[in-house]
């Protein structure tokens, strides 16, 4: 799973359910990528979906055999923590003096305290389309038609797996951090709907798999990338991906955004969290005991249960592949390991509270967890 955010990235805490604090360790590793770390178009786009062309209008697959709506409205509890008129994603349209002052009372990736002003605004007023509200529109009034999405997580369960086509037959596919897929199709199928990432978890990512095959983020035409605002960085990127300039400032400066993203992209293939979802999801489904402890301020859901919380806001159906299980300790920390790792549980992150929440969700009937 991904390291720590900020300076402490390189703080590796390791820390067990019910068993505290384990084991301190620091590395002066400067967390910069590779000087490989450049654009490379891969095979990604293969399989993935035009989002503008996906057929809304057939009634083949139209209704859904169990929405998730549905299965939440049956759960005693589940029902009183969904709040499924949230808004997920934060655009221009939404920016005024009351967001501004709502969010600023908060920390990031909850807020907007401390964080500069003009940089903010600058970048929300490039989402200014409503297509930047959204992660995916029906055109027109046609009926919505079932949306199945497959959230794929990096877990080294989807080793030997033999999910990918399965993966692939999902209407959207969500992948993060450092998700290979070349050499790993059989497992975790080709296709990429959706990325979502933070700068540093991004950065992170390309450094530490390089050699395991992380050399590029997913490219291709359509798709999506969904920046996670954990820092002013992340305002950043996003700002000069869509003016397509280098980096002006900050710990990424200079940084050229194609070199992630490929060449041309527009404002409409980037989506932003919204932090007062990041909030709302912690509060209500991830609250950890971490958040009072001296770690608090180091604590946030890992960009897994980020990515599948906004999956189960926007679809009809999910399903959860590479995801922590109660028996994680059978399986290598990453699908893409060449030797078996053991799962890192760093400080920033509370994963065994991860893993109950989707056995729960699971047994409810809110998502399938891929389980073997
Ligand atoms: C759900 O979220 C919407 C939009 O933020 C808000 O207006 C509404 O009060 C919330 N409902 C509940 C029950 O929390
Ligand atoms: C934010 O700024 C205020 C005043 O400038 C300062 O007191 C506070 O410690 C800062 N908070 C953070 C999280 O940096
Ligand atoms: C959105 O912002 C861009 C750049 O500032 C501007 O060219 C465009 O006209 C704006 N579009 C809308 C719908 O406001
Ligand atoms: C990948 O790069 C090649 C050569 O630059 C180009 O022809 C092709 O369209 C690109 N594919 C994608 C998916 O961007
Ligand atoms: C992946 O699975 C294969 C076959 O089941 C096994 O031999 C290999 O050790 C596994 N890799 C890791 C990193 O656990």
């Amino acid at each position: 799973m991904e390291p720590p955010r900020g300076r402490l990235r390189w703080l590796l805490l390791l820390w067990a359910a019910g068993s505290g604090l384990l084991v301190v360790l620091y590395s002066a590793l400067e967390p910069h990528p590779s000087p490989g770390a450049q654009a490379r178009n891969t095979t990604l786009s293969r399989g993935s979906i035009r989002l503008n062309t996906l057929n809304f209008g057939t009634r083949k697959g139209h209704a859904c055999p169990r929405p998730l709506r549905q299965a939440i409205q049956q759960h005693r509890h589940f029902r009183g923590l969904f709040n499924l008129s949230a808004p997920v994603l934060l655009w221009g349209g939404l920016l005024g003096p009351e967001l501004w002052d709502s969010l600023s009372r908060h920390k990031a990736p909850y807020g907007w305290q401390n964080l500069s002003r003009q940089a903010i605004t600058s970048t929300l007023n490039l989402l200014n389309s409503s297509e930047s509200a959204e992660l995916f529109a029906a055109p027109g009034d046609l009926p919505r038609p079932c949306i199945r999405c497959a959230v794929v997580g990096n877990g080294g369960i989807l080793n030997g797996s033999r999910q990918g086509r399965n993966i692939d037959a999902h209407t959207f596919v969500f992948r993060l951090n450092g998700a290979v897929v070349e050499g790993f199709e059989h497992d975790v199928g080709a296709k990429t709907s959706f990325y979502g990432f933070t700068v540093n978890t991004m950065k992170n990512s390309l450094y530490t798999y390089w050699r395991l095959g992380f050399t590029s983020v997913p490219q291709g035409q359509d798709l999506r990338y969904i920046f996670i605002p954990s820092d002013i960085r992340d305002y950043l990127m996003l700002r000069s991906a869509i003016l397509g300039v280098p980096v002006p400032e900050g710990p990424d400066k200079a940084d050229r955004p194609d070199a992630y993203f490929g060449p041309h992209a527009s404002a409409r293939k980037f989506k932003l969290l919204h932090p007062a979802f990041i909030s709302y999801v912690t509060k209500r489904f991830l609250k950890s005991k971490l958040i009072n402890t001296n770690f608090g301020d180091l604590y946030m859901p890992s960009t897994g249960a980020l990515m599948l919380l906004t999956a189960l806001h926007t679809c009809d159906q999910v399903s959860a592949y590479g995801f922590i299980t109660s028996d994680y300790w059978k399986y290598s920390d990453h699908y893409f390991d060449r030797e078996k790792q053991p799962l890192v549980f760093y400080i920033n992150h509370d994963l065994p509270l991860e893993a109950t929440l989707w056995r729960d969700l699971h047994k409810a009937g809110i998502l399938w967890l891929y389980q073997r």
